[in-house]
């Protein structure tokens, strides 16, 4: 769950990283593209097929694969740089010419589309954004709640929004009312929840009719370290008070007055009067989103066509096609390359950040284009 809130760093990699090629080996015989299909044949269409297609989920298509990333794996099993038992095997037992022969083969043969049943994927975003309908009765459109009493969860700090869910399914908080809407969710609900709201745009407020912000803001002097001044949290599991609903908050303080929720900061000596002042200075702060942009699939697959994109050449490196790639393959690489189970310091610093589910969806999305 913490996935969410490396997204931005995972952003500033993506945007940094340093373009370091991985130096390829000096130029070397070419392969025999004839020599490599009689091998192919005897020793891996059975997994591969004979046209180059991966016969099941997971086994990854190797027809038109840029020759430099065939020789390079082949090389990396044979090294146990990649570590696959079969692969390891059979790299042990070809020479290098017969290891270039195959790579020449597989490289030399055309790509064929798949439909491999899988449809474009909602990522976790849009799935959050629809999921979300059935809060915005009372949470209001986009999370903006206009209803008094109400909180507003529009740009709420994610960690904090799935903890607090949480609460409510664990009943240690009241619900009071949400019961239906929120006791069918997941855990990857939640989270795909969190990540929508994160990214709203929260809006801002009018004054209350009671309370005085000018009295409130002193007396909010010892509570700026954690909510971050204003009332705009940069903690992911600190709530940002910004612009929220005057009512909740003088609610949700006398909660945590009377121990009904439990918190850090000892409310007992504050007043009403203190209470709903803190409460109308709070509300008229400008609020901001934790998450500045929606994190899409969509947006992610752009910054990895930087080097996957269709057409695109690498100098140095030796970079393999994902469209049109199987996507159980897909996934199962990236998760090795996120688990450290696959190294590349590139692909490993690319992938580290991502949850599952993005994952999921950015893999579909590659295995859903047509191949190159
Ligand atoms: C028992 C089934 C099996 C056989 C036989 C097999 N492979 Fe594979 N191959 C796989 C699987 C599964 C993977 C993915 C392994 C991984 O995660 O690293 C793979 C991966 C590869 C890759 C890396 C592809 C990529 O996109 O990184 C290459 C290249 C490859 N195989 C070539 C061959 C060649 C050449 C042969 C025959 C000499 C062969 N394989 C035989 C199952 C097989
Ligand atoms: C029937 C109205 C209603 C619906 C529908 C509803 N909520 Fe709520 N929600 C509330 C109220 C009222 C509170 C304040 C409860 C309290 O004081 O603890 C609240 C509080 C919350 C909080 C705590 C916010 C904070 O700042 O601590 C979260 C998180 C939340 N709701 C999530 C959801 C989600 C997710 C959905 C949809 C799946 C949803 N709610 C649907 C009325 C509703
Ligand atoms: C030591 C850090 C810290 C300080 C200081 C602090 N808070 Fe909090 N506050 C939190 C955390 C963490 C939560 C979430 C607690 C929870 O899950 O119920 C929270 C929750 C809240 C909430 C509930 C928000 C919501 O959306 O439900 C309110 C209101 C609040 N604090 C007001 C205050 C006020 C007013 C002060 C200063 C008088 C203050 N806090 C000082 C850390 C702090
Ligand atoms: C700067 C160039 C670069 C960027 C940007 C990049 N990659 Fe890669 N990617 C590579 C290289 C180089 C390899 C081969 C590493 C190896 O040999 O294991 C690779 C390998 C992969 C593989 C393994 C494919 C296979 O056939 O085994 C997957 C999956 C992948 N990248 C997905 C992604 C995704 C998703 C992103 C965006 C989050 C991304 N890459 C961004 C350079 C890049």
């Amino acid at each position: 769950m913490n996935k969410l809130l490396v997204i931005p760093t995972a952003i500033a990699l993506l945007a940094a990283c340093s373009q370091e090629p991985q130096t390829l080996e000096p130029p070397k015989a070419a392969g025999n593209a004839e020599a490599g299909k009689l091998i192919a044949e005897a020793e891996c269409s059975g997994c591969h097929g004979a046209d180059g297609h991966g016969v099941a989920p997971g086994i990854p298509h190797l027809a038109g694969q840029p020759v430099a990333y065939l020789e390079k794996a082949l090389a990396d099993y044979e090294a146990g740089i990649r570590t696959h038992a079969a692969l390891q095997d059979l790299t042990a037992r070809l020479d290098d010419q017969q290891q270039l022969d195959l790579a020449a083969w597989y490289a030399s043969l055309p790509p064929t589309t798949v439909t491999d049943g899988h449809h474009l994927q909602l990522t976790s975003y849009e799935q959050g954004e629809q999921l979300a309908a059935t809060c915005a009765s009372c949470h209001g459109e986009r999370g903006n709640s206009v209803m008094a009493g109400v909180p507003s969860l529009a740009g709420q700090q994610p960690l904090y929004f799935m903890a607090a869910t949480q609460a409510y399914l664990h009943g240690t908080r009241d619900m009071s009312g949400m019961e239906e809407t929120v006791r069918g969710l997941s855990k990857t609900d939640i989270e795909k929840l969190a990540l929508f709201y994160a990214s709203q745009t929260p809006l801002p407020r009018e004054a209350p009719t009671y309370g005085d912000p000018a009295a409130g803001q002193p007396l909010s002097a010892s509570c700026g370290g954690c909510h971050g001044a204003s009332g705009v949290s940069h903690d992911a599991a600190t709530p940002s008070l910004a612009g929220q609903d005057p009512d909740y908050l003088v609610k949700a303080t006398q909660d945590y007055r009377g121990h009904v929720r439990q918190h850090e900061v000892m409310f007992g000596e504050k007043t009403d009067a203190d209470i709903r002042n803190i409460a109308a200075y709070y509300a008229v702060q400008a609020p901001r989103a934790a998450e500045d942009e929606p994190m899409s699939a969509e947006k992610l697959t752009r910054s990895c066509d930087r080097c996957h994109g269709p057409g695109v050449e690498v100098a140095g490196m030796a970079v393999p096609r994902l469209n049109g790639q199987d996507r159980d393959y897909l996934i199962m690489s990236l998760r090795a390359y996120r688990d450290d189970k696959r190294e590349s310091t590139m692909m490993h610093k690319m992938s580290l950040p991502y949850s599952d589910s993005m994952i999921e969806a950015v893999a579909t999305r590659y295995a859903n284009r047509p191949p190159e």
